[in-house]
């Protein structure tokens, strides 16, 4: 096992973290790269560039995930994993998914610097559409990949302009049939990613690591109110059903639901809420909504998604509006492997990084991985807990850590 200096090239990695950030579908501070946009596409095209002058065999799959390997000395042995996501929802910041992907790729130009040879291939995995912005599931690629969403499926995944699945992959370039995207159970020997915590512990707490070992489950919810436009002048207010104010109510009742839950670990969010007409004097005929809800106990995020559905059917009948409940997924936790944790904690000491064990709020293409190989996550901390957001940051100390110890640690699992 080699000892992974700290001697990675931060200036160059952060610079490779802005350059990908000016790929962007709007003007900087904001990244916003939707999957299968040009900005997505050319984004893919910085990073394969990346891989390919750092010696990696590059491939994709049928549906875009991206696989560059640096090949071990031992062929006959499955790879070990790293790395993460580059979409990026709208208005989002740097560093969401980008740190894995990059910070991943730096680890192991760093290995390949010391002299390392792995006696394992070492893979770098970039994740097609981590986020639900396009087809309002998240994870797509790394579902598919974990034999979690079925070819069938993702075939009728449509985005909102009513472009399937087909269509825009094609459109990007990625053929070959869907039923090839799914890998066999123990593909990957063990698979780490790298990751922003995406919440605030680890910066209040001082500390340099996060070694997560569950991963939260998360669920999404499509809510379609249909009720009654109008004139907004002439249509008396016993006379209407008003799908907005039907869907306020909904809006509040996920939120009583969540509160309420007897946990702080419970937290639900209406992210999306599109109202038709759209005229400020018409009556709002059609609203979608998009919820979502996540728990690190499955029980209980699963009784606020009864709670909604209670509240769907109370608003129905009260509000004489119809209501579609659609439950676009439902994921379990995700337990997070104790060789990999031990292998991680073993890093982060020898490197005398100060970290915890911790769980983890947000989601990942990691649970998804969960199912065909050991994974887990390093988490480093990002400031004031910001993600999501064009303020999102993570300081030049905080990344090197993350991918030194990544670096340590995949030498170790590789060798
Ligand atoms: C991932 O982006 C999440 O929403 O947790
Ligand atoms: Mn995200
Ligand atoms: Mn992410």
């Amino acid at each position: 096992m080699t000892t992974a200096r700290p001697d990675l090239a931060i200036d160059g990695l952060m610079a490779e973290l802005e350059e990908l950030a000016k790929i962007s579908e709007a003007p900087a501070p904001v990244v916003t790269r939707v999957v299968f946009s040009e900005a997505d596409l050319r984004a893919r095209a910085y990073l394969k560039q990346l891989c390919h002058d750092a010696g990696l065999v590059v491939r994709e799959d049928a549906v875009g995930n991206t696989f560059a390997r640096w090949n071990g000395s031992d062929r006959q042995l499955t790879p070990i994993g790293t790395g993460s996501h580059i979409d990026a929802i709208p208005n989002a910041g740097k560093f969401d998914g980008c740190v894995g992907v990059l910070g991943g790729l730096e680890a192991i130009r760093v290995l390949q610097k010391l002299g390392f040879k792995p006696r394992r291939s070492i893979e770098l995995v970039i994740f097609t559409a981590e986020e639900p912005t396009r087809f309002g599931i998240g994870c797509l690629g790394s579902r598919m990949m974990g034999g979690a969403l079925t070819p069938e499926h993702a075939r009728a995944l449509r985005d909102k302009e009513g472009r399937d699945l087909e269509e825009l992959r094609t459109r990007a370039g990625f053929a070959g049939p869907l039923e090839s995207v799914a890998l066999r159970p123990g593909y990957f020997h063990q698979f780490i990613e790298l990751h922003i915590e995406q919440g605030p512990q680890l910066e209040q707490e001082g500390l340099d690591l996060g070694l997560v070992t569950h991963i939260a489950a998360p669920a999404s919810l499509r809510i379609t109110l249909l009720g009654e436009g109008g004139h907004a002048g002439a249509t008396l207010m016993p006379a209407r059903k008003d799908a907005l104010t039907a869907a306020a109510e909904l809006i509040l009742a996920l939120e009583e639901a969540a509160r309420s839950s007897g946990a702080i670990d419970t937290v639900g969010t209406t992210g999306v809420c599109e109202v038709f007409p759209g005229a400020v004097n018409s009556i709002p005929s059609r609203v979608r909504l998009e919820c979502d809800i996540r728990d690190i106990d499955e029980a209980r995020r699963d009784r606020v998604i009864e709670a909604m559905r209670i509240a769907c059917m109370n608003v129905e009948s009260r509000r004489s509006v119809r209501i579609q409940l659609e439950l676009v997924n439902a994921d379990p936790p995700a337990v997070c492997d104790a060789a990999i944790l031990d292998a991680l904690e073993e890093s982060a000491i020898a490197a005398g990084r100060k970290f915890k064990r911790m769980v983890s709020r947000a989601y990942h293409d990691s649970p998804f991985i969960s199912r065909i190989a050991p994974a887990a996550m390093l988490f480093i901390p990002c400031r004031g807990g910001v993600s999501h957001r064009p303020d999102e940051y993570a300081s030049p100390q905080w990344i090197g850590s993350g991918v030194h110890v990544l670096a340590r640690t995949l030498s170790h699992l590789a060798s």
